[in-house]
C-alpha cells in the first residue's frame, strides 16, 4: 500500500513539473532573438516612467531594425502606420539599476500562436518565461488595442 502512495506521489511531481515547463520553440526563439544585435534604443535609452494604465513601471524601450525602419524623424511610429513583418520591440522594465523583466512583441502574422498579428511575451532577464507566447496575447491585448492606429503600440502616445 505504502508503495502504491509513494508512487502516486511521484508521478504526480512529475505532472507538475511537466506542466510547469511552460516554455515552447517559439518562446525560446523570440529570446534569442532579443539577444541578437542592432537594436536602437527609443529616446537615446531614456528610463521612461510608466504612464497611463501601464503594469510595468519604469522602463526603457528598444526596436530591432525591422521596427526601426518605419519610425520617423522624432523616434515614432506616424500614427495610421504598421510595423513590418519581422518587427520586434523590447520593453526593459527595471527596478532601480537593474533590468527586472522584458516584454516582447513581434509582430509576426502568420504565426500560429499570434494574437492580432504580435507575438507576446514576458521573461525573466535570463530568459525564464514569464509569460508565454502561446498564451497569444491573451493578458496584454487588452491594454494594447486602445490605440489601434498605432498597431497596438501604446509609448508613442504617452511618451
Ligand atoms: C494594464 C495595461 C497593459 C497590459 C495588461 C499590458 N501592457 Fe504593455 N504597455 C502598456 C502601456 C501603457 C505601455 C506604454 C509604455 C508605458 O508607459 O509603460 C505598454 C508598452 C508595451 C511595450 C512597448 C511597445 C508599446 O506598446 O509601446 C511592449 C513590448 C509591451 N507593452 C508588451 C506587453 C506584453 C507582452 C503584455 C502582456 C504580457 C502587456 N504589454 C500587457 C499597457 C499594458
Amino acid at each position: 500500500m505504502k508503495k502504491v502512495s509513494y508512487l502516486f506521489v511521484l508521478s504526480c511531481i512529475v505532472i507538475v513539473a511537466y506542466a510547469c515547463k511552460k516554455e515552447t520553440d517559439t518562446d525560446r526563439a523570440l529570446y534569442d532573438e532579443t539577444k541578437q544585435s542592432g537594436y536602437v534604443f527609443y529616446q537615446s535609452g531614456a528610463l521612461l516612467p510608466g504612464l497611463g494604465n501601464s503594469p510595468h513601471g519604469e522602463f526603457k524601450l528598444l526596436f530591432n531594425t525591422i521596427a526601426a525602419s518605419v519610425l520617423d524623424s522624432t523616434g515614432e511610429l506616424p500614427v495610421g502606420s504598421t510595423f513590418p513583418d519581422g518587427s520586434v520591440i523590447i520593453k526593459e522594465v527595471y527596478n532601480g539599476n537593474n533590468i527586472d523583466l522584458l516584454a516582447v512583441m513581434k509582430k509576426a502574422p502568420a504565426n500560429s500562436d499570434a494574437g492580432e498579428g504580435w507575438l507576446w511575451a514576458e521573461y525573466e532577464p535570463d530568459g525564464k518565461v514569464i509569460i508565454s507566447t502561446s498564451k497569444k496575447g491573451n493578458s496584454c491585448i487588452g491594454c494594447h488595442s486602445g490605440n489601434t492606429n498605432r498597431d497596438l503600440t501604446n509609448t508613442f502616445d504617452l511618451h
